[in-house]
């Protein structure tokens, strides 16, 4: 029915159709099939219930980070009553699973992606079976685990094709020698070999295997032309086998090495994409006995906003964070920590990185010698505690000889004379821009959702109006973006 709606279409509407499924990365028969689905759907949920909620309607693809309701599969039928949001945007890992022991960290895997906010569908493999059940992967899942070539309760209308390509990537974990052989020959006699065959998706393979297996040179053969099919590896590591005694090359990779390989493969390319940005965000807190310690008002809203919008440009992003109230933003590597010095130090070990911006308020001192006891109260007598300058992260990295990023972005939290001391804070520390700001009880800026920044370079003053922490970091994610495009060595906004 879909290809004949194609068919009576005009020229110029199939090629507006052709473009928009191509976006999608479907065929023009599914997009129609999309089409259909949402009008009718939403017709029903009018009749129903009422005109659409703006708030339901589907943003663009593909770095979302709250998690969002369950994907609507294409084929299956849309229920009246309890419509939908059938753009589900979250982007989308179909997880091949052969059968090995490392199967069971599969399971794990699945909530790790999860966690990140990447839907996951799932298909066994006969052999992986020996090892998981399609329960539990599908409890994990939350929907039906495939294993099965021809499944007639499948709800894929050409079963493989459609499961090969209704995904952003495909991640086989186990990759055991068996499934590598087959996919490197082209083989297509079950589910797992047919999909990876029939796919037109991005490829990650996490080997496990015996050491042995592993260094066999059909392995080694296989593996070769995998890669240049442009199959992408992550793993094997090197560690203790199943069977008893027996060490070598061969482990799977960990889930959470599997994860970090996955995640650049699912961005869509943005004006950041190939660029690394370092944000620093939230307060450090300094002990002074196992349970207290040092800390300031921040909330992190800023600095998560900015590493969120990065990322949502297509940056590869890391972002350090000392302790807040927010939820990791998925797509980029999370690195959490409490004091200044493990934030720099963290900082220094994500470098090179094309762009760092510092927005963390770190706190300025530390105690010198932090109890390790509680410290008891003494009647009459208030401890004395002896505060050393903490290293100033900004500072540090804007004055590295080498390896200094190419903008460096710092933030002036002021009370008073906020222009003069931005001003004063450039110069000192090296940075090449700093975003001002008022942080007085009264503005509501510390620990609030709005922010008002004056871009302090040395090109002079910017005011920017009042808005939004996530308005905030737009803007400046839009102003590194014109940053970088320009010949490298100016700094000017
Ligand atoms: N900063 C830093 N390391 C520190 C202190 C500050 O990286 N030890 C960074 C902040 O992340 C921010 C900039 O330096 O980007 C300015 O921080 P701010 O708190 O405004 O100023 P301070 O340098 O702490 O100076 P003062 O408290 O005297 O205003």
């Amino acid at each position: 029915m879909a290809s004949l709606t194609v068919r009576q279409l005009d020229d110029k509407l199939k090629r507006l159709l052709r473009l928009r499924a191509a976006r999608h990365g479907r065929s023009m028969e599914d997009e129609v099939r999309v089409i259909l689905r949402q009008a009718a759907t939403e017709t029903a949920r009018e009749d129903l219930i009422g005109p659409p909620n703006p708030a339901d309607e589907p943003q663009a693809r593909p770095q979302v980070s709250a998690p969002t309701p369950p994907r609507q599969d294409v084929g299956a039928q849309p229920e009246l009553r309890r419509p939908q949001v059938i753009a589900d945007q979250r982007p989308r890992v179909l997880l091949i699973v052969g059968g090995g022991i490392a199967a069971y960290k599969s399971l794990d895997l699945i909530r790790r992606l999860q966690d990140r906010g990447i839907h996951v569908r799932c298909i066994l493999t006969a052999a992986a079976q020996h090892f998981i059940t399609p329960l539990a992967a599908g409890a994990l899942c939350g929907e039906h685990v495939h294993t099965d070539l021809f499944d007639p309760r499948s709800e894929f209308d050409v079963g493989h094709i459609r499961l090969a390509r209704d995904t952003d990537l495909i991640v086989v974990a186990p990759a055991t020698a068996d499934l590598m052989a087959k996919t490197a020959g082209g083989h297509a006699d079950d589910l797992a070999s047919a999909v990876l065959l029939a796919t037109n998706r991005p490829i990650l393979m996490a080997p496990a295997m015996n050491p042995l297996m592993w260094a066999a040179r059909a392995t080694k053969r296989n593996l070769a032309q995998l890669i240049a099919d442009g199959v992408r590896i992550v793993g094997p590591n090197t560690g203790e086998m199943a069977e008893r005694g027996e060490a070598g090359l061969g482990r799977m990779a960990e889930p959470l090495e599997i994860v970090t390989a996955a995640e650049p493969l699912l961005r869509a390319p943005g004006p950041l994409t190939g660029r690394r940005v370092l944000v620093t965000s939230g307060p450090t807190s300094e002990p002074i006995d196992p349970v207290r310690f040092i800390a300031n008002r921040s909330s992190g809203k800023q600095g998560h906003a900015i590493a969120t919008a990065a990322a949502a440009a297509g940056a590869d992003v890391v972002l350090i964070s000392g302790p807040v109230n927010l939820p990791d933003p998925p797509g980029m590597t999370v690195i959490k920590v409490e004091t200044a010095r493990q934030m720099l130090e963290a900082a220094e070990k994500a470098l090179p990185v094309d762009v760092a911006i510092f927005a963390a308020a770190v706190a300025d001192w530390r105690t010198e010698r932090p109890s390790d006891s509680k410290i008891k109260k003494q009647q009459g007598q208030a401890p004395v505690l002896k505060l050393v300058e903490n290293p100033d992260i900004l500072s540090t990295i804007a004055h590295r000889k080498s390896g200094r990023p190419r903008l460096v972005i710092g933030f002036a939290a002021e009370t008073d004379d906020v222009i003069a001391n931005a001003q004063a804070k450039l110069a000192k520390k090296g940075s090449d821009w700093i975003l001002a700001n008022d942080v007085s009880p009264e503005t509501g800026i510390m620990g609030g959702d709005s922010n008002t920044i004056h871009l302090v370079s040395a090109a002079g003053i910017e005011d920017w109006p009042p808005q939004t922490k996530d308005d905030v970091a737009r803007r400046l994610v839009q102003r590194i973006v014109n940053e970088l495009g320009k010949p490298s060595g100016s700094s000017k906004p």
